[in-house]
């Protein structure tokens, strides 16, 4: 309790000294799983292949399963907003309406939630130590603001952290936190939280189909 009282005033003062209102989405309310479904359809075609990848540069396609809600939703608005300027994504995000991206962010988020395990898989690298604040020591988000880092690709980890170094994605509080990476602390980074567990997971098309 007190460790995360703290770190989220820490949150909140690295977002307010800059004078910048985060999309923290605790007031947004809930989506509808059972409509997620009808628009997830689309996304699964990227989103649902395992391996999937993005061409120029080539990384995997992220993985949305158990990621949280309150991120999932932030993540399509930067999206549209452009702070973050994948043109594919982009595309898709401004397709679909607010409702739709609340919808579809609750579909993902609670198909199978992710419970961290408090406990960390292989040895942290040093750089870890700052992210663990956040993104917990096991690389799951310590609230829905934080994205869940457990078992994403380690190479589109990889991918996201040279993209807030070079300030491509922009994002208030990570960039000051990619500025000081090496690649070689990327690579490290991006290997670990990659095999962190309770994983996200790829929402297969036959799976989500049935789920509730
Ligand atoms: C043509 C393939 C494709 C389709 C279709 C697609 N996506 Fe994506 N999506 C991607 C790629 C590639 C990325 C990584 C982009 C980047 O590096 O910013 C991504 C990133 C995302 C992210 C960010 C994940 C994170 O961890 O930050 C979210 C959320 C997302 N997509 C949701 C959706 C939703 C919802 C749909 C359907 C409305 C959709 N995507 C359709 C390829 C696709
Ligand atoms: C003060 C809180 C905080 C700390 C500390 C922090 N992060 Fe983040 N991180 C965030 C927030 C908030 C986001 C979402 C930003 C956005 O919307 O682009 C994020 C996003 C990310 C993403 C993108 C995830 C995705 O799915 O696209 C990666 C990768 C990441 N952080 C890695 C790290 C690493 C590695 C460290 C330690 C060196 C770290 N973060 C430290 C708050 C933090």
């Amino acid at each position: 309790m007190g460790f995360i009282t703290v770190t989220r005033s820490v949150f909140a003062l690295a977002c307010c000294a800059l004078g910048l209102s985060t999309a923290v989405q605790a007031d947004t309310p809930a989506g509808d799983r059972a409509r997620g479904q009808k628009v997830a359809y689309t996304c699964l075609g990227c989103h649902g292949i395992p391996d999937y990848r993005n061409a120029y540069p080539n990384y995997r396609v992220p993985k949305l399963g158990g990621q949280h809600e309150g991120y999932l939703v932030s993540a399509l608005t930067e999206y549209r907003g452009g702070a973050r300027p994948h043109p594919t994504m982009r595309g898709q995000a401004s397709s679909v309406t607010e409702q739709d991206i609340r919808d579809v962010a609750a579909y993902f988020a609670t198909t199978t939630p992710v419970a961290s395990s408090g406990k960390a898989t292989g040895t942290a690298p040093a750089a870890a130590a700052t992210c663990a604040a956040c993104h917990g020591p096991d690389g799951v988000g310590i609230t829905g603001d934080f994205p869940t880092l457990a078992g994403q690709h380690a190479d589109y980890i990889e991918q996201a952290l040279k993209a807030y170094r070079s300030g491509k994605r922009q994002n208030a509080v990570m960039a000051p936190m990619a500025a000081a990476l090496k690649d070689e602390d990327i690579h490290a980074l991006a290997l670990y939280f990659s095999q962190q567990s309770p994983s996200l997971w790829v929402p297969l098309p036959q799976k989500t189909a049935s789920a509730r």
